[in-house]
């Protein structure tokens, strides 16, 4: 089958075999990958109409124990100024958040054992306390079950934790000996369980990736499931051991979106800062490649140039209303909408979809 017959094939049985997978990534197009925008924008609208949720995001420590190869904030990193936000700058990131209409909070950190459990949890308690309109989303990386369970608990519905790539052995170029895709898959696992709205993902071009591992990618996200799919091109780090890698193509990534919206008709999809970076009209070209979300930043001004994963982060130098009203224009500009609200994952209407589309 030609590669459209494929995509074609893909919106119907919402599947594909690995090895039609493989003959994707390894042969598309120009042509095909037109296609695939297309399809997936045609399915995005139809779902969500020209509607983009925001979320904001607080990247509340920049202190990692882990040693991720590709990460600016890599334990290993001595140029990174380290930083943690207290219980009271966070509460009032979320503050400035809600006077902008934002009712997702995101809080991202690397995995940084000074906020424990009972820390953590104090901390999301009170923002849904505060804010029992509003959505929370923990973005911390890999955590004990209990860990995961207790911010259920205190009132967590979302979380973020990219699977990074499927594959043991690319996996094992990544991360050091200690990090491994079994624990990886642990976490994913038992966050569903637990009732999360899980995100999982991978960076586009990430050094040693082949079109065999996205492939296995997408048959992961085929069975999985997941209600998020965070996606972004690999832009390599100065001070990493990967800053002489290629960055990702913009292009694949957007292949990749495309593909993920066909697959996922109702995923949550960000248009990803990384792809705002590799180029300046990347969060729009995400859009209309299927994303549904972009993610601006609530961090304080003070702090933002040291949560850099990847060189050139673009936003670091913007207030978060700067950002935000960038973001806003960006949508504005491709004729899409900004709309506040919690945005939750709902695929109550597929029924209606397939009966339209089958
Ligand atoms: N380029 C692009 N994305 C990166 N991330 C980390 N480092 C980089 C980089 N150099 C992504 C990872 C991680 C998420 C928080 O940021 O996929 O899961």
């Amino acid at each position: 089958m030609r590669n459209k017959e494929l995509i074609e094939k893909l919106k119907i049985e919402r599947a594909l075999s690995h090895d039609e997978w493989l003959q994707i990534f390894d042969t598309w197009d120009a042509d095909d990958l037109a296609f695939a925008i297309e399809t997936a924008r045609e399915i995005a609208v139809d779902r969500f109409g020209k509607k983009i949720y925001f979320r904001g995001i607080v990247e509340f420590t920049n202190v990692c124990k882990n040693d991720c190869y590709y990460c600016g904030i890599r334990a290993g990193n001595s140029e990174c100024q380290r930083y943690r936000l207290d219980e009271e700058d966070i509460l009032k990131c979320c503050a400035d958040g809600y006077a902008h209409g934002f009712r997702t909070f995101v809080l991202q950190g690397g995995e940084d054992p000074y906020y424990t459990k009972d820390r953590i949890c104090v901390i999301v308690r009170r923002i849904t306390e505060e804010y029992p309109d509003c959505a929370v989303t923990m973005s911390i990386g890999e955590l004990d079950r209990d860990f995961y369970q207790a911010l259920y608990d205190a009132g967590a519905r979302r979380y973020l934790l990219r699977h990074e790539t499927r594959d043991a052995a690319h996996y094992a170029l990544l991360h050091p000996a200690g990090m491994s895709i079994e624990s990886r898959m642990r976490c994913l696992k038992d966050l569903k369980e637990i009732g999360f709205q899980t995100g999982c993902g991978i960076m586009v071009g990430s050094p040693h990736q082949t079109s065999e591992h996205i492939a296995e990618d997408m048959m992961f996200m085929t069975e999985f499931k997941p209600e998020m799919v965070g996606l972004g091109p690999f832009i390599p780090h100065r001070d990493t051991p990967f800053r002489d890698e290629p960055a990702g193509s913009v292009d694949l990534t957007l292949l990749v979106i495309a593909l993920t919206r066909i697959l996922l008709p109702d995923a949550l999809i960000p248009s990803t800062t990384a792809l705002g970076t590799a180029e300046a009209e990347g969060r729009q070209k995400g859009v209309l490649a299927g994303c549904n979300v972009v993610m601006p930043n609530l961090s304080p001004l003070e702090v933002r140039k040291k949560y850099m994963l990847y060189d050139g982060k673009v936003g670091t130098d913007m207030s978060a209303e700067a950002g935000i009203r960038t973001l806003r224009v960006q949508m504005e500009e491709i004729g899409y909408e900004v709309i506040v609200g919690r945005g939750d994952f709902n695929d109550k209407n597929s029924s209606i979809w397939e009966g339209r589309h089958r």
